[in-house]
């Protein structure tokens, strides 16, 4: 892996992040979709990591929540020689953004050769950079960090996503009850990229998504198995970054009791 990859993308995370502060309090919102919000902060945010990535490695492929999201092809992912492919969200928690709850990251990840080989979520408020690249181990800032040792679920604090504008009769709601009847607690937090660095750094135990995009998960996810965690897809199949529906967990136990809870 080219150590160069790994550089660059952090400084396009810190860029984005550092978009994201400026805008603070400044910028206009529009609605994609009922209750799918996004900001001028998010497009700004995009462009900057966007010129970043490209102007170093103008050969890659770039998939981005707020534009070029379709422009990954079946074709591209199985071709094992392939550029690597940067997968970007840069703003993860826009609701918790636009009402000054200070809880969101930009989310970077490069897919390569089958495979999520670099992962960074930048929380700009916080400062804690978290980052994974595969077979080096999860660090947060500079210190590495691993997930807790919960195995049991009925000890274990939970995350999980809902899409924007879930319904009273979604299939997630009941996911949600069952989750509650069999953990210790569940959160919702707002943003599933520091979600999963959470589980990373043990301090939350298990998180589950269905209704995600990968650039939601796709940096996390890496940071989460790297961080010693498990992550399988509710099916108990592997994981698949491009059709994230999955529990991810601090222990292999957990994994199992939280899919047959949730599944
Ligand atoms: C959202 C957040 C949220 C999850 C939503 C995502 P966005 O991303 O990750 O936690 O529940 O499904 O869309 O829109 O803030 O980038
Ligand atoms: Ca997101
Ligand atoms: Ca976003």
């Amino acid at each position: 892996m080219n150590d160069n990859y790994l550089k660059v993308a952090r400084l396009a995370a810190a860029a984005g992040a550092e978009v994201l502060l400026s805008y603070q309090g400044r910028f206009s919102v529009r609605e994609k979709a009922p209750r799918d919000l996004v900001t001028e902060a998010d497009v700004a945010a995009q462009q900057a990591i966007q010129k970043i990535l490209l102007s170093n490695f103008p050969d890659h492929g770039f998939v981005g929540e707020e534009e070029g999201h379709d422009q990954v092809s079946a074709e591209m992912l199985a071709d094992p020689k392939h550029p690597p492919i940067w997968i970007v969200d840069p703003l993860d928690g826009t609701v918790n953004y636009v009402h000054q709850l200070q809880s969101f990251a930009v989310s970077i990840a490069m897919y390569h050769a089958g495979e999520l080989q670099i992962g960074i979520v930048h929380d700009p408020v916080t400062r804690e950079i978290f980052w994974a690249q595969r077979g080096a181990g999860a660090f947060l800032n500079d210190c590495p960090i691993q997930c807790s040792q919960t195995d049991r679920l009925d000890q274990a604090l939970l995350a999980c996503s809902f899409s924007a504008g879930t319904q009273h009769d979604s299939a997630e709601l009941g996911r949600f009850a069952a989750a509650l009847d069999g953990a210790q607690s569940v959160r919702r937090l707002g943003s599933a990229a520091l979600n999963l660095c959470y589980v990373a750094a043990g301090r939350l135990d298990g998180y589950w998504a269905t209704c995600v995009k990968p650039w939601d998960v796709a940096a996390g996810a890496l940071i989460v198995t790297e961080a010693g965690g498990q992550i399988r897809a509710l099916s108990g199949d592997r994981f698949d970054p491009w059709n994230p529906r999955f529990a991810a967990t601090a222990t292999e136990p957990l994994n199992d009791q939280l899919l047959r809870c949730i599944a």
